[in-house]
């Protein structure tokens, strides 16, 4: 038992909609201005006071451990809890309870971003006496997540419903919550919704109708949830809205190159005859050629550019971009893509993709 506030990162879950680039790696290892969103949830426990930190991991546990370690360089220290399937975010709280042991703990999906960190909030729940909080914030379609009902005089939560129809209000849940050992109490005793999961809002609405307290307060900056290739296209525009320019030593930009704007220039960066308009994150060994490089657009290490132009995209490492004609805009390339013009007869399209690919052609 004790009363210093634990951090819960969840890790586990299907990605199901970031196929393929999820048949093939963790979804909350994929890169947002070429860091794993996964590190800014962990940086974001770790500003907020929180050194012990337990991180929820299904299928890709490998993957995570190999990327996080044991937490030091992160500043923390984490203990990994396997969850056999993902049954839903309460059910991974029921298989967290022996590394919580007793604690009040912050739990935060690891694959949420949050411009405003949770210091402010995580601090309010230290000093106060509600036994959940959970973050809020106003969204144009309610009936895809979890929505709450507040009144405004107390900041209370009066009700919680999980991707209502008919949405009781517009506020849903950003995958931040705040708990006390209460929680358990009800998520023990939970039973499965209609999807099958043991719902988060299922368990913070039976709090409430034991009378217990659930503070709800408004996000601070922009949230982002990073579930869908679009979603993850938007969260890499607002980080790199916050970029600072870097320069390695070791980077090379030739005079015929104009770099207009903030662009980060990595170890090894080759950039010849090209334009780089920021913001631009160019990873370690990145070379660009003949090409235009526009803004709000990150290349992961080893990425190869020749000939073509991308803007407001997201490439993992070593792709090749060699001569596509056209501009490539608004496109989330795995790891070692390559997409080139052909040369020679007969001029058609040639595809090889992986399951649940998206391809769209002039
Ligand atoms: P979701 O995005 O709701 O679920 P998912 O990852 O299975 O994605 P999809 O719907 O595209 O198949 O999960 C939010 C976060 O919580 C994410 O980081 C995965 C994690 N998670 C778990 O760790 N265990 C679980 O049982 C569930 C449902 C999610």
């Amino acid at each position: 038992m004790g009363d210093t506030l634990r951090g819960l990162v969840l890790a586990g879950g299907t990605g199901s909609r970031l196929r393929p680039l999820t048949y093939t790696r963790s979804k909350q290892l994929l890169p947002v201005a070429n860091r794993p969103i996964l590190f800014y949830a962990i940086e974001a426990l770790v500003a907020a006071g929180i050194t012990e930190v337990g991180v929820v991991v299904g299928d890709t546990a490998r993957e995570i451990e190999a990327a996080l370690g044991s937490g030091s360089q992160l500043g923390c220290r984490i203990t990994y809890i396997p969850q056999a399937a993902p049954l839903g975010l309460a059910h991974a709280v029921a298989v967290s309870a022996p590394f919580l042991d007793g604690h009040p703990f912050l739990m935060y999906l690891g694959d949420n971003l949050l411009k405003g960190g949770v210091s402010d909030f995580a601090r309010r729940f230290r000093e106060a006496d509600w036994d959940a909080g959970i973050l809020l914030t106003a969204v144009p379609h309610p009936e895809h997540f979890g929505v709450a009902v507040v009144d405004d005089r107390t900041g209370g939560v009066v009700r919680l419903v999980e991707k209502p129809a008919v949405p009781p209000s517009n506020l849903a849940l950003v995958g931040v919550y705040l708990f006390r050992p209460v929680i358990f109490d009800v998520v023990h005793g939970l039973q499965p919704s209609a999807r099958g999961e043991l719902e988060i809002t299922d368990a913070l609405q039976q709090l409430l109708d034991r009378g217990r307290t659930v503070h709800a307060e408004r996000v601070q900056g922009w949230w982002k949830d990073t579930g869908k290739p679009e979603d993850l296209l938007e969260a890499n525009r607002l980080v790199l809205e916050d970029l600072s320019p870097q320069r390695a030593a070791s980077a090379q930009v030739d005079d015929e190159s104009q770099v207009s704007g903030r662009v980060v220039l990595s170890d090894g960066v080759v950039v010849r005859r090209s334009t780089l308009r920021g913001p631009v994150v160019l990873g370690p060994g990145t070379v660009v050629q003949d090409s235009f490089i526009g803004p709000f657009t990150s290349l992961g290490s080893g990425v190869r550019v020749s000939h073509t132009e991308i803007e407001n995209s997201i490439v993992l490492a070593d792709a090749v971009l060699d001569d596509v004609p056209g501009r490539i805009d608004g496109s989330l390339l795995g790891q070692g893509t390559r997409v080139t013009r052909r040369r020679t007869a007969p001029h058609a399209i040639t595809l090889v993709t992986g399951d649940h690919c998206l391809v769209e052609v002039l």
